[in-house]
């Protein structure tokens, strides 16, 4: 089927509604993103009822103001794509019911998309599109993943977390040292002022070298900080100093631990590239130890542009384009899937 080329994405999967226009699955004509950050920050994390609430009040405005700054009409557009997995099942919900009515109302195609596989796909979008085969990174606050991708609907998920996603150890960190939420910014930034002086061990999964393990990272954490009398709940945290070579430290393991796995992924096929995305992919400290460890493979580094990094629905239309035209629309029973 051929078209306009141009698809809706929408995007609600967890605590950011997101809307875009998107032309021949790269051309971004708008990308739009309506945080809930300020919502969730009082607990520290995204509270599932409080996120689909606020998905329903915005949803509506911000898929307008994603035509109108396209300067498109639903009836230009050649097909509507919609995060249908993993996520907050209320929160994915109400991006579905939308993208649906739209599809309805209007007669378009309708694509149901994952979002693992679209900050994948993300990383194509930037000023140049990517190699395969691909060895893909996705780090962000809800997962953390290692693929192979053999092109943009072939990908094959290589290792996981086997407990926190690494943007989720970044958050518990922050909170450890007396930071705002959402930590990883605030630990960037702190640990530019500070040392990597405490070697924290990076955590290796028996008979399983493609996993990753944070929870250990955040409880090593812990007890340096009881070890010298600090408790950032009850008032008390380490002094600034300290705040930064910590968060300095936390930052690099997390990178070591990254970094180690990926060339390990690297070592099971030969990848013309090596990517990162998702919103832990906007730390500098990481995308240096990226380029370095695998410049010195000899493998070209790539990362998802920085406004792509973070949920959105540009990478969802993106998707959603190859998707449409390579295996056609999904009917008006498509539905939510919580796990990936
Ligand atoms: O991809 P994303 O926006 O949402 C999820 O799908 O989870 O990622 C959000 C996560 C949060 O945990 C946040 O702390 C982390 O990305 N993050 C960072 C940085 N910016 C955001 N982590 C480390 N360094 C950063 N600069
Ligand atoms: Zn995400």
């Amino acid at each position: 089927m051929t078209g306009s080329g141009l698809i809706l994405g929408i995007e609600s999967s967890c605590d950011e509604t997101a809307a875009a226009v998107v032309g021949e699955g790269r051309r971004i004509l708008s990308n739009l993103v309506a945080s809930q950050i300020p919502l969730h920050a009082p607990f520290r994390g995204v509270v599932p009822e409080l996120a689909a609430r606020a998905h329903e009040a915005a949803v509506v405005p911000l898929v307008r103001e994603a035509l109108a700054q396209a300067g498109c009409r639903l009836e230009d557009l050649e097909g509507i794509a919609v995060t249908r997995k993993p996520g907050l099942i209320g929160a994915l919900l109400v991006g579905i019911a939308a993208a649906k009515a739209l599809a309805l109302a209007r007669g378009l195609p309708l694509v149901g998309v994952d979002h693992l596989e679209a900050h994948i796909h993300s990383v194509g979008m930037g000023e140049a599109p990517v190699p395969f085969p691909l060895l893909a990174a996705v780090v962000s606050g809800g997962h953390t993943g290692l693929y192979r991708v053999d092109g943009p609907l072939q990908t094959r998920l290589l290792g996981c977390t086997v407990d926190d996603a690494a943007g989720e150890a970044f958050d518990k960190a922050a909170g450890l040292l007396g930071l705002p939420y959402p930590g990883g910014p605030q630990i960037e930034k702190a640990a530019r002022a500070g040392k990597p002086t405490v070697a924290f061990p990076v955590a290796k999964i028996k008979g399983r070298p493609l996993h990753f393990s944070f929870s250990g990272l955040k409880t090593a954490i812990l007890h340096h900080c009881r070890r010298n009398g600090w408790n950032a709940l009850e008032g008390k945290p380490p002094p600034p100093e300290e705040v930064a070579n910590l968060a300095a430290s936390f930052q690099d393991a997390v990178a070591r631990a990254l970094v180690e796995t990926a060339l390990r992924g690297a070592a099971t096929f030969r990848p013309a590239g090596a990517a990162l995305c998702g919103g832990v992919a906007l730390n500098r400290h990481l995308r240096e130890a990226f380029r370095a460890a695998f410049g010195k493979a000899g493998i070209p580094f790539f990362h998802a542009p920085d406004a792509l990094c973070g949920d959105n629905a540009a990478m969802v239309a993106g998707l959603g384009f190859h998707l449409l035209r390579e295996r056609g629309p999904d009917g008006l029973d498509l539905d939510a899937q919580p796990r990936a």
